[in-house]
């Protein structure tokens, strides 16, 4: 099975492609710098139709995992059009030259297509009512991928952290290499979610069956490590299990945040977990154990 990974060169992409490798046949596209991927990869500007049209056709995929999106929230509420063309234009452009293929497209949304007022676990079909415009481009780029005819399976996920590039564990970790007191912001909630166990996730569903994308075309699961935790948790236990013993996390509310975050993110937007364990059998770890071993990873790779 060839598998055709967008924004390859991106946090998920990466260890997607460590993940897969030696499983199947692999090619990426994508803005980011794929020379050191390891595997066939063209930079393409996924809103550039004909260029994708012409590689779908000369790759000719079985499966397309999209991942490339612009995934700064803050930029993308000062740099609309180009959240709009990333988020949501190219998403139609490679939903129309997945569907031309006849093969399944899984997407990756996001927990802030919803408001995060309410207190219990949000479901896979609730209302959707985006804060932020990231929100909104991925809100319409859902949409477009239900309205075009092709077999999609849509995962929202959250929180996500990895070894590759800007994360929140490597931004505690850089702050507390400076300062002893930091301020963090506890009143949103949601799924911290390493993105190795995505990508452990995924391997074993295509292993169990490769057809299992086909099989489960026009749903949407939500994903994500399993218990809860505020950004103050997260940052705390981060310190903890990296041996800052006299550092101290302020918890603060969002609205104390100097300078104010240009996006407004959602306070609970905790996604249930529910329909991965019942239709695709996902039971994910408590995410305190995945951080564990991502800061061993961490550690080893930057020490
Ligand atoms: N990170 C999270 O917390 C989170 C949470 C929920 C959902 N998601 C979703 O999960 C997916 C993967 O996230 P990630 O954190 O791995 O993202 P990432 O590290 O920002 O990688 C995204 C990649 O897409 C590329 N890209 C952006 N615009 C493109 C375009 N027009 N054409 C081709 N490539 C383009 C980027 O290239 P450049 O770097 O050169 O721009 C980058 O390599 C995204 O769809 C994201 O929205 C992420």
């Amino acid at each position: 099975m060839k598998i055709l990974i967008t924004g390859a060169a991106g946090m998920l992409g990466r260890d997607l492609i460590d993940a897969f490798k030696g499983r199947f046949e692999l090619a990426g596209v994508g803005l980011g710098d794929g020379s050191r991927l390891g595997i066939p990869y063209e930079e393409i500007d996924l809103t550039d139709a004909p260029r994708v049209e012409a590689f779908w056709d000369r790759t000719k995929p079985d499966l397309i995992f999209h991942l490339a999106a612009m995934t700064n929230v803050d930029l993308c509420e000062t740099e609309k059009d180009a959240a709009l063309r990333a988020n949501t234009r190219a998403v139609e452009i490679v939903a129309g030259a997945t569907k031309r293929q006849h093969v399944p497209l899984v997407f990756f949304s996001t927990d802030f297509v919803f408001d995060g007022k309410k207190t219990a676990e949000y479901a896979e079909d609730e209302p959707r009512a985006p804060l932020s415009y990231y929100g909104e481009t991925k809100r319409l780029a859902e949409d477009s991928i239900r309205q075009c005819g092709v077999s999609y399976v849509i995962f929202r996920i959250c929180w996500l952290y990895g070894l590759h590039g800007r994360s929140f564990p490597r931004a505690i970790l850089d702050i507390a290499a400076k300062q002893k007191i930091l301020n963090v912001v506890d009143d949103q909630i949601g799924r911290p979610t390493y993105t190795r166990d995505l990508c452990a996730a995924f391997c074993k569903l295509l292993d169990q069956d490769p057809q299992i994308f086909f099989k489960k075309a026009g749903n949407i699961f939500h994903l994500g490590n399993s218990g809860t935790a505020s950004w103050a948790d997260f940052a705390a236990e981060i310190l903890r299990l990296a041996g800052y013993t006299d550092h101290k996390v302020q918890r603060i509310g969002w609205r104390e945040l100097d300078p104010p975050r240009a996006a407004r993110r959602p306070e609970h937007a905790v996604l249930s977990l529910e329909k991965a364990r019942r239709e695709l059998g996902i039971q994910t770890r408590p995410w305190q154990e995945a951080l564990g071993d991502f800061m061993r990873e961490y550690s080893r790779s930057c020490p």
